[in-house]
């Protein structure tokens, strides 16, 4: 069984083993220790490709904002687009957790390339939670070996953080789904194969309205409409998508079933956004590295700046946070591999955390390296503007913190025996009513 189910019968710690040879000579994470194998397995290889690969090519694919087909093919020879695909499918059975620990390495180097992975996850998370055996046949393997991209449709320009209000519909005509609408922000677009498509298959359904549709390059009435500039992820395309009486067999409606797309846009987006704090994570814990090294390096008033307390300050503050970040990754992608009922509010959680705490580290950064760090010779204000992004997608942090708020006050019900010490007006309200109330608890 694949981990993101979330049928809580994966074990948390599955594959666990303590590293005592372990190492943390390059002082990046001191818990290697609390890793599988394969985790770190497939961290280093990201490791590896984004200081080899990826970094001497980031401010190029940066400026010309063109996908970097050479840093896919990297990834894909290094068989990590099937981390998070099951191993019957052609992955390498791995969850959200070594998704996470790919992207937030490849995002030390580049933002770009961090979401430029992760969004085949997000795109293919539908098929994976809800596809028939068939579908998932059909294209998890060439995902998984990297052969075909895949992107993920569920904006439009009427439904942003609205989700459910969107408008692309999609009729049944014989054998086939007929398509027409437009999709905004699709991040992959164009790049991709394979779209994971939103669409309105009984508009008279309040809670069945929507169903999710694989669509395919090629596909006839299918289009790429404008692709847009953007302040940072350059390397990726952010695309429109057009439908005009767009005809895909029927066999292509996910699951089989219809009307029960929102809940698998909404069970996506709760693993896939962990990812996202990856991503924030990783150009968190990149730009505090190029910071450090920086105050090292630069002198001012005849010493290293990283001599200076109010220099120190900014670096404890940004290393503290980034860590308290990494944690709280980790812990969520951990509640997604187990299915743990908390993990739609972990993954908020993370999301909020994570990308608040990079844009004001990644600000920080450009903060230690003054008047050199707004300039665009130098690598850290790249870091800065694919930051911020990370706070706006797969959900604006102000959605993070309704998701967060609904679930708290669900699980209140949990924590009903605390009432009894709140002293409110429709309760005991002296610290005498309050013992005379713990002595009646006590007796009952
Ligand atoms: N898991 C399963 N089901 C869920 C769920 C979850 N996490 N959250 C909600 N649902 C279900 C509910 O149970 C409910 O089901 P019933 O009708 O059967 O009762 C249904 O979905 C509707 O739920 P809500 O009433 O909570 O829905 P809402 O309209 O109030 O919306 C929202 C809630 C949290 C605001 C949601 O719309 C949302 O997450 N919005 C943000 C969308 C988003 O993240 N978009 C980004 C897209 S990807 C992107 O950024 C582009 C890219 O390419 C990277």
């Amino acid at each position: 069984m694949h981990r993101l189910g979330g049928t809580g019968r994966a074990p948390i710690l599955a594959g666990f083993r303590w590293r005592s040879d372990a190492t943390s000579a390059d002082g990046r994470c001191p818990l290697d220790q609390l890793f599988t194998a394969e985790n770190l397995h497939w961290r280093d290889k990201a490791r590896d490709i984004a200081d080899r690969i990826v970094r001497p090519l980031a401010a190029k694919y940066d400026r010309e904002q063109e996908y970097p087909w050479e840093i896919r093919d990297a990834l894909a020879e290094a068989g990590l687009f099937g981390v998070w695909i099951p191993k019957e499918f052609g992955g390498h059975g791995g969850g959200v957790m070594d998704l996470c620990l790919v992207v937030e390495e490849l995002s030390r180097a580049c933002g770009g390339v961090g979401v430029l992975f992760a969004v085949n996850a997000l795109g293919s998370f539908p098929i994976l939670l809800a596809g028939t055996d068939e579908q998932k046949a059909a294209y998890l393997p060439s995902i998984a070996n990297g052969e075909k991209l895949i992107a993920f449709g569920l904006s439009e320009r009427p439904a942003g953080s609205d989700a459910s209000g969107l408008l692309t519909n999609a009729v049944e005509d014989g054998d086939h789904w007929v398509l027409n609408g437009s999709k905004k922000w699709t991040t992959n677009g164009g790049a991709a194969d394979i779209y994971s498509i939103f669409a309105v298959t009984d508009p008279a359904s309040k809670s069945r309205r929507i169903s999710a549709i694989i669509v395919e390059k090629g596909d006839p009435g299918f289009e790429i409409g404008r692709k847009e500039d953007k302040m940072g992820i350059r390397c990726v395309p952010v695309v429109e998508l057009h439908f005009d009486n767009c005809r895909v067999p029927k066999n292509r409606l996910l699951g089989g079933r219809a009307g029960l797309g929102f809940k698998h846009a909404m069970m996506t987006l709760d693993r896939a956004r962990p990812g996202v704090a990856a991503q924030a994570m990783g150009l968190a814990a990149g730009a505090l590295e190029l910071a450090t090294v920086y105050a090292t390096q630069r002198k001012q008033f005849g010493a290293p700046i990283s001599s200076f307390q109010m220099i120190q300050q900014l670096l404890a503050d940004m290393a503290s946070n980034v860590e308290a970040g990494r944690q709280l990754v980790y812990a969520a992608a951990r509640a997604c591999d187990a299915g743990a009922p908390e993990l739609t509010k972990m993954a908020a959680m993370s999301k909020l955390f994570a990308t608040d705490m990079a844009m004001r580290v990644t600000t920080d950064a450009v903060q230690v390296f003054g008047g050199y760090g707004f300039m665009k010779d130098y690598p850290i204000e790249k870091f800065m503007r694919d930051a911020k992004i990370t706070q706006i997608y797969e959900g604006t942090n102000q959605v993070q913190r309704l998701v967060i708020a609904r679930n708290l006050i669900k699980e209140a019900g949990r924590l009903d025996h605390l009432a009894a010490f709140i002293p409110l007006p429709d309760h005991p309200n002296t610290l005498e009513d309050l013992a005379r109330a713990e002595r009646a608890s006590a007796d009952a």
